[in-house]
């Protein structure tokens, strides 16, 4: 009913407004002056985490783009090598579980039955298991040596977008807590990182804020047939979960690549005309990536794209090139991805209303698959 809604005018749209407070909210009582404070992982103990060798993050849809983020942070942190996997493809290849090997699902309903399959396979092969999860006592956790809850509240939408960025900043947390363990960060260093954690939700209110923009741009772009979506570093799973929201909820071909890859096939695809959003890095912060970035508009763009760019406000290097550019507030690299895929679920969101179809109940899915 529409009181569910609170005033808006379906599900998804008060989910992706309700971002600011799942990150707020997943990172409440977990962070202090002396770093971060996760009780739920006294189950299986620091010394356990310290002699980890080796973290394989399993998940399905959503989820496993939010592990993919989380394996940019968590390597560079921890100095730990981070495997993401599909739920479905980790369990029927054979996986090399070790008693030091430390599987990490992420479920936001946590009743994804492939998922729990694959948690189970890992324990019972051996593996250390935690379970990032938004239900509380759903069956994964339960099926784990330890749970950390992302507090994103409820989510009603098939597709899921606010239990993505509490995914990631669980996964965050437990980077840091995980660095803290093993020496790998200090705690200065920790508390840097905390930082940039923790400006987060206001950041995603003011980008928030570009919802009109974006609403303009999808209905002129209503009868477009293929999206493609480019990303480089955390900007790639980015560009993966936008591809990903479009065909949900707008039934749109859409892709996503590594921008390193366009010229290994995917420029082939671009013709005059054709879309593509592309997550640029931060100039100032990723400056080489950057520039890589903005020389791979040039090149569709000679060839005729159309480029809609997610771009760091005030970076005046993709202006002449791009065709629409949406600005986030500026953020540490690998806290990009909290930003740029704000515009994108806008996006996916606005064309599917443009199309005159349903946002919260797209056809032929289910919020949660509970069947292999
Ligand atoms: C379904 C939903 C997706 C979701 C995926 C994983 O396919 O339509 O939006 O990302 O399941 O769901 P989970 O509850 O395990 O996060």
């Amino acid at each position: 009913s529409a009181s569910d809604k609170g005033g808006w005018s379906s599900f998804m749209a008060k989910e992706v407004s309700e971002q600011p407070d799942a990150v707020a909210n997943t990172l409440r009582g977990r962070v202090s002056d002396s770093g971060v404070h996760i009780p739920e992982l006294e189950a299986l103990g620091d010394d356990v985490l310290a002699g980890i060798t080796r973290i394989v993050v399993v998940g399905c849809g959503t989820a496993a783009y939010a592990g993919l983020v989380a394996k940019y942070a968590i390597e560079k942190w921890a100095g730990i090598p981070v495997e993401v996997e599909l739920s479905h493809e980790f369990r029927y290849r054979d996986p090399v579980i070790t008693r030091e090997t430390l599987v990490i699902s992420i479920s936001q309903s946590g009743e994804t039955m492939d998922t729990l399959m694959a948690v189970k396979y890992a324990g019972d092969a051996g593996a250390r298991t935690i379970s990032i999860c938004n239900t509380q006592g759903a069956t994964i956790p339960r099926e784990s040596d330890a749970a950390i809850y992302t507090h994103a509240g409820p989510e009603v939408a098939v597709a899921s977008t606010k239990a993505f960025v509490a995914q990631m900043t669980a996964l965050y947390l437990f980077g840091l807590h995980l660095a803290r363990v093993r020496g790998t960060l200090t705690n200065d260093e920790v508390a840097v990182e905390l930082g940039e954690l923790e400006a987060i939700p206001a950041k995603l209110t003011t980008v928030l804020e570009t919802g009109g923009s974006v609403r303009q741009l999808a209905h002129w772009m209503a009868d477009t047939r293929a999206v493609l979506f480019l990303g480089r570093h955390v900007g790639f799973p980015v560009a993966l979960e936008g591809a990903l929201k479009l065909k949900e909820l707008a039934y749109i071909h859409a892709e996503g690549f590594a921008a390193g890859e366009l010229k290994h096939g995917p420029i082939a695809l671009i013709e005059p005309g054709q879309p593509v959003f592309v997550i640029v890095p931060s100039p100032s912060r990723s400056a080489l990536l950057h520039a890589k970035v903005v020389s791979n508009i040039q090149e569709i763009r000679a060839r005729g794209a159309r480029v809609i760019a997610i771009a760091e406000q005030g970076d005046a290097a993709v202006l002449p090139f791009a065709d629409e550019v949406i600005p986030i507030p500026l953020a540490a690299p690998l806290f990009e991805p909290f930003l740029a895929v704000v515009p994108l679920q806008l996006f996916a969101m606005e064309l599917s209303l443009a199309k005159g179809l349903d946002v919260d109940q797209p056809r032929n899915l289910a919020k949660s698959v509970t069947v292999e």
